[in-house]
């Protein structure tokens, strides 16, 4: 028996259909409200609005779930590797050893960028942010690669090339902002130790591969991968729904991502605790800033639209924090001082209350400066991690019977008719 949701107006009773999700998560389908009643719904930020079906990720933000198709993320933490993951997330299962061995293959084949592309590296100023440049390198794929077709294995090897390829130009934007010379990928290497080596390899002192370290970024990418319908996912999947090529709508979900409120807080938290450290701010003062309305300061790497407790991947972030601090015997007092913020915040009404726990970008700056990562490129490593989600949301929609060009309507504020007037007329 259909479940249907009652909703009267006017006097007028409306019955609209039920849908109801695996985990028996449930949607009242309104496809037929404004034909039917004249009346929209309102819901700025989408909060409370489906826009998809998905079968990729499950994420219950009470209960502090994360799965990538079924998989729990804390499983897949401890498992699987970023490529297998990626595997996973594009494809709905996880590869035999014939399929991850085919799929490394075409990532090494795949990694080296097209020579003349090194042109446009070398025509942006010394501190463009490497967000700006990653977006446009991205999207300038499209005049080197072959335009996506419907043949599966074709497909394949886009989804593959972009992949690949994200590594390569991330490393040679951080290069070739300090001016040294491009490191090349190897095919000797896997993914993140290729991306690691691309990054930090000198002539004179040659990069050494740390498999702890190469651990820690397997998980940091794993954590990264897909987050349902977040703010760049719904870029991706809107700008797509308009039949835009895949390499141009990733482009636009690199740039969705690089705000301060989504992708960009990693960068802003660490900012925040320099400034906590360098201006002797207290943890109270901090605290205090943040919770006064008057004052537009947020606590950077706390909250979250869906986690109303403990983002699961800032746990495990937190963890993998302490193991690859003490392999490289480096105490960071940042921190220190985020562990501090953390304590005070979980235990402050304002904070409890509102369920401002830390998401997965308060302790991932702190996992990232001690990989050596420089914190302008903090954001360009989870759009790194966050690609493979993207292309399987996007191939997700592209194939979705349901999928129709994003169109949203409004509630109309501004004047009502009036006529035009002559500038003669205007004084
Ligand atoms: C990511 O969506 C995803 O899945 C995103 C992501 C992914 O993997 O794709 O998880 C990645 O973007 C994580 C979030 C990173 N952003 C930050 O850490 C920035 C700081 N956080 C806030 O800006 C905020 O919490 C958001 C943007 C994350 C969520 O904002 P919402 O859901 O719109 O909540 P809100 O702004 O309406 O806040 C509700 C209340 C407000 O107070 P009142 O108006 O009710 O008095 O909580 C307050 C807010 O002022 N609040 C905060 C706060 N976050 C919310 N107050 C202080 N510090 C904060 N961090």
């Amino acid at each position: 028996m259909q479940e249907t949701a009652k909703l009267i107006i006017d006097g007028k009773e409306y019955l609209l259909p039920v849908i109801e999700g695996t985990e028996g998560d449930k949607a009242i389908d309104i496809r037929s409200l404004r034909q039917n009643t004249g009346y929209i719904t309102f819901d700025p930020g989408f909060g409370n609005t489906g826009t998809c079906r998905s079968a990729i990720t499950y994420m219950d933000g009470e209960k502090g779930i994360l799965r990538y198709r079924g998989i729990p993320i804390e499983q897949l933490a401890e498992h699987s590797t970023f490529v297998e993951t990626a595997f996973l997330l594009i494809t709905g299962q996880l590869p035999t050893r014939e399929e991850l061995t085919r799929t490394s293959v075409h990532l090494n084949d795949f990694s080296p960028l097209h020579e003349n592309m090194k042109a446009f590296y070398q025509n942006y100023p010394p501190k463009a942010h490497p967000m700006g440049i990653l977006s446009a390198m991205v999207n300038a794929m499209r005049s080197y690669y072959p335009e996506l077709t419907d043949i599966e294995e074709e497909m394949n090897k886009t989804y593959l090339r972009l992949i690949s390829k994200i590594r390569t130009m991330a490393a040679m934007a951080y290069r070739i902002s300090l001016g040294e010379r491009v490191v090349y990928p190897r095919p000797d290497l896997c993914y993140c130790s290729n991306f690691l080596n691309m990054m930090f390899d000198k002539v004179v002192v040659p990069y050494k591969i740390d498999p702890d370290l190469v651990r820690a970024l397997n998980v940091f990418w794993i954590l990264h991968a897909d987050h349902e319908q977040n703010c760049s996912t719904t870029a991706v999947r809107v700008v797509g729904s308009g039949k835009v090529n895949i390499y141009a709508t990733i482009s636009a979900g690199i740039s969705a991502l690089w705000g301060p409120l989504h992708g960009g807080a990693n960068q802003a938290v660490v900012n925040m605790l320099e400034e906590i450290q360098k201006n002797g701010m207290t943890i109270e003062d901090c605290i205090a800033k943040a919770k006064d309305r008057e004052n537009p300061f947020k606590l950077m790497g706390f909250g979250h639209r869906v986690y109303k407790t403990y983002d699961p991947r800032a746990k495990i972030m937190k963890k993998m924090c302490d193991i690859v601090l003490s392999k490289i015997k480096r105490n960071d007092p940042l921190l220190n001082i985020a562990q501090k913020l953390e304590e005070v915040a979980l235990n402050d009404s304002f904070f409890v209350e509102k369920h401002l726990y830390p998401n997965v970008d308060f302790y991932s700056g702190i996992m990232m400066r001690a990989l050596g990562i420089p914190t302008n490129m903090f954001t360009v490593m989870f759009a790194i991690g966050r690609l493979p989600g993207w292309i399987a949301q996007w191939k997700e929609d592209v194939t979705d019977p349901e999928t129709k060009i994003a169109r949203p309507r409004q509630v109309y504020t501004g004047n009502f008719q009036r006529d035009y007037i002559p500038m003669k007329q205007r004084g």
